[in-house]
């Protein structure tokens, strides 16, 4: 489907905005996994699901299945996850152990080890006239890279260079040390709303006013109780924050026009009290991204007198490095770009977000649903970098079964997916035909579909057709 008159004008990328069927319409659910999720890098695994020789974990993404396998302590191996003698799978899905180390299928017992070579085929002579070879009988290797602590997959056969495709972030990542954060938690929501939506609630701070009062309450007081003017808007924290898109569909925001600690200490009273009481609104409402241990490290700053040219942002940083130095716990270069980027976002096409703060990250990953436009699942992974005493825990997926539940999603997140359901039943809506875009603080949103429609050989935009 490439020609213009095969597009419907309900899947058009527009130059303000963006068509409601593309987020609503089985059919161009179907083209993004004919043409986006069978092409694309995407991530299958945090290495920290498979720590030692023998484990294994699954990952599903549409009607596929692969599992991603510790061969050893420097050998990943990514195969479709099927016998190939009568297609059963081999893992039953999530993670787990291979008994010995070896693969072996429930069906009728035959049995491989972990580098995927055939080791037994029970009645081996009655197949193909006892002339079976080893590659028919091999599993099926799926293309993959390790970078920055993820297994990344790519279906196609002959994909294009993982170097190319993440040339436009990798700097920022590498700076950032996620490659040396481990699992602390990870959540898998069910949401019922398209990938997209739930991914793009995510991909600005121009909601944060509104949907997290808490916040940005000065913001929120005006928006919701006052008279905002174009004066009043300046001065809105969110208007700090800098979004670039980035060339295959990549992007980033970061608090580019302050430092991240500024704007902490604006509240009354004793500044050290009051960044700890910032900094333990986002410990409370994630437990990500900031740590209890991170407000610890503000709150030993108490009485302690700031030296002539720092600041009590410089002196946290100081203090953050040194406890980590101490503890041998590795930390991200202390350097402008990098610190520039803590409570940013880095988005990595087409569904992967990191949300770097300290030795700390935030990482959010969205997947579709196989058949329903309406439904994806949205992950959280809180990940962190550890003292060197101490050994990483494996990471185990929890499903979250009620998003809504205070018991099992913290309050900033939950603030976030209580809108999402709702834009998708609004995209359904007789009366929405697109949705608007801001040009800066939504420009990720954007530049994501632009990128999205070169995978899907949408018809080039003439510029009339682009106007909205
Ligand atoms: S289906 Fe796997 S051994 Fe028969
Ligand atoms: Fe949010």
């Amino acid at each position: 489907m490439s020609n213009e008159t095969q597009w419907p004008d309900s899947w058009k990328t527009l130059s303000h905005g963006i068509r409601s069927g593309r987020y609503t319409d089985p059919a161009f659910a179907k083209l993004e996994y004919e043409k986006l999720w069978s092409r694309v890098w995407q991530t299958a695994a945090r290495l920290d699901e498979i720590p030692n020789k023998g484990d294994y974990t699954t990952y599903e993404i549409g009607d596929q299945s692969v599992i991603v396998v510790r061969v050893d302590a420097d050998t990943i191996k990514v195969y479709h996850n099927v016998c190939p003698h009568r297609a059963t799978a081999l893992s039953p899905g999530g993670t787990g152990h291979f008994h010995n180390c070896k693969i072996i299928c429930p069906f009728h017992g035959w049995r491989w080890n972990l580098s995927g070579r055939n080791e037994y085929v029970l009645e081996r002579g009655e197949f193909k006239d006892g002339k079976l070879l080893d590659s028919d009988v091999a599993l099926r290797e799926v293309h993959h890279v390790i970078y920055a602590g993820f297994v990344f997959i790519n279906f196609d056969r002959n994909p294009i260079s993982f170097d190319e495709f993440i040339a436009p972030v990798r700097e920022l990542i590498d700076g950032l040390a996620i490659g040396e954060m481990h699992h602390y938690w990870w959540k898998a929501i069910p949401i019922a709303s398209n990938w997209k939506v739930a991914q793009e609630a995510f991909f600005e701070g121009y909601h944060v006013p509104a949907t997290h009062p808490q916040l940005e309450p000065d913001a929120a007081e005006i928006i919701f109780n006052g008279e905002p003017t174009a004066e009043t808007e300046e001065s809105f924290a969110h208007n700090n924050v800098i979004t670039d898109a980035f060339p295959n569909g990549h992007g980033r925001f970061y608090a580019g026009k302050k430092t991240p600690m500024a704007g902490h200490t604006k509240l009354g009273g004793d500044p050290v009290d009051a960044m700890a009481a910032r900094l333990n609104l986002l410990v409370e409402g994630m437990d990500a991204m900031v740590l209890k241990e991170d407000v610890e490290i503000v709150r030993s700053l108490k009485g302690k007198p700031i030296p002539e040219g720092s600041s009590l942002g410089g002196e946290y940083v100081k203090a953050l490095y040194t406890t980590a130095a101490m503890q041998k716990r590795p930390m991200p270069k202390p350097v402008p770009e990098v610190l520039g980027m803590w409570g940013g976002e880095i988005f990595v096409f087409p569904n992967l977000m990191i949300l770097p703060h300290a030795g700390n990250a935030m990482i959010y990953r969205v997947r579709p649903d196989a058949t329903n436009p309406d439904h994806c699942v949205f992950e959280i992974f809180s990940t962190k970098t550890y003292p060197a005493a101490v050994t990483p825990p494996r990471a185990e997926m929890q499903l979250v079964t009620d998003e809504m539940d205070p018991t099992q999603v913290l309050p900033i997140p939950r603030q976030d997916l209580g809108n999402i359901p709702r834009m998708q039943r609004g995209l359904h809506s007789k009366g929405c035909k697109q949705i608007w875009l801001a040009s800066e603080q939504e420009k990720m949103i954007l530049n994501m579909h632009q990128e999205m429609d070169r995978y899907l050989d949408a018809p080039k935009v003439t510029s009339g057709a682009a106007s909205v």
